[in-house]
């Protein structure tokens, strides 16, 4: 009775070394494998950790019944403008649709689509072709304009007028290499809260010559007026 006793007690501690030997060593591979997933995170995370890209890679998402926007004018007479709206870019220099001078971009301000884009050399070109442009804008079309090294020297006073019934607050006094980012809409009943202006000043440009590139973004309302 007494030998079955200590077997018994035997067999019990045995089958309990059994189970922590199996439990520990489970236990073991298994910090190891978590050890490595650290290891393989702190190397090389996929994503999830990155701030979320809003459209148009704006810093703030666009509330509904609105287009995302951000409008980049120039560099000097280097780098060409671009515009993105509701996260299609529709000029750039990679795009090859942009040039010297004012850079434009129509859109329908209900759908969103882009009906047209045109480029209009202020330098030599022919003011007369931007003045028809703007005389052809019908109501609900918002406009996007970026500039890109010389905007000013051909404009007439008819086009600034055209522009200022855009909604622009700045196209009446815009001169020789200034910087320029605007979107307006055709029928707009107030000044556009969406524009920047940069004057060309010796005095304080970023570059020699022109004064540094603007860069505006936003929320544009679907049916701006
Ligand atoms: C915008 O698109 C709508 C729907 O296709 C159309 O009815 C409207 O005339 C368009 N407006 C402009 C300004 O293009």
């Amino acid at each position: 009775m007494r030998l079955t006793g200590v077997l018994r007690l035997a067999a019990l501690l045995l089958a309990l070394l059994g189970a922590w030997v199996v439990v520990q060593s489970y236990l073991e591979r298994g910090w190891r494998a978590v050890s490595l997933r650290s290891w393989i995170g702190a190397t090389g995370r996929p994503s999830g950790s990155q701030p979320p890209r809003h459209a148009c890679g704006n810093r703030e998402r666009c509330p509904g019944e609105h287009f995302a926007f951000k409008i980049v004018s120039g560099a000097a007479n280097v780098v060409g403008p671009s515009i993105c709206f509701d996260d299609t870019v529709l000029m750039s220099g990679v795009r090859n649709n942009v040039g010297r001078g004012l850079n434009v971009a129509l859109v329908n301000g209900t759908t969103g689509r882009l009906l047209r884009t045109a480029i209009f050399d202020m330098y030599s070109g022919d003011v007369k072709e931007l003045e028809t442009f703007l005389m052809e804008i019908t109501s609900g079309t918002l406009v996007l304009t970026a500039t890109f090294d010389d905007p000013a020297t051909k404009m007439s006073d008819k086009a600034r007028t055209l522009f200022t019934n855009l909604g622009s607050s700045y196209a009446s006094q815009l001169g020789f290499r200034d910087s320029w980012v605007f979107l307006g809409a055709k029928g707009l009943s107030t000044k556009s809260p969406f524009e920047q202006h940069l004057k060309n000043n010796q005095e304080t440009n970023k570059y020699d010559g022109w004064p540094e590139l603007l860069e505006m973004e936003g929320c544009a309302p679907r049916k701006m007026d």
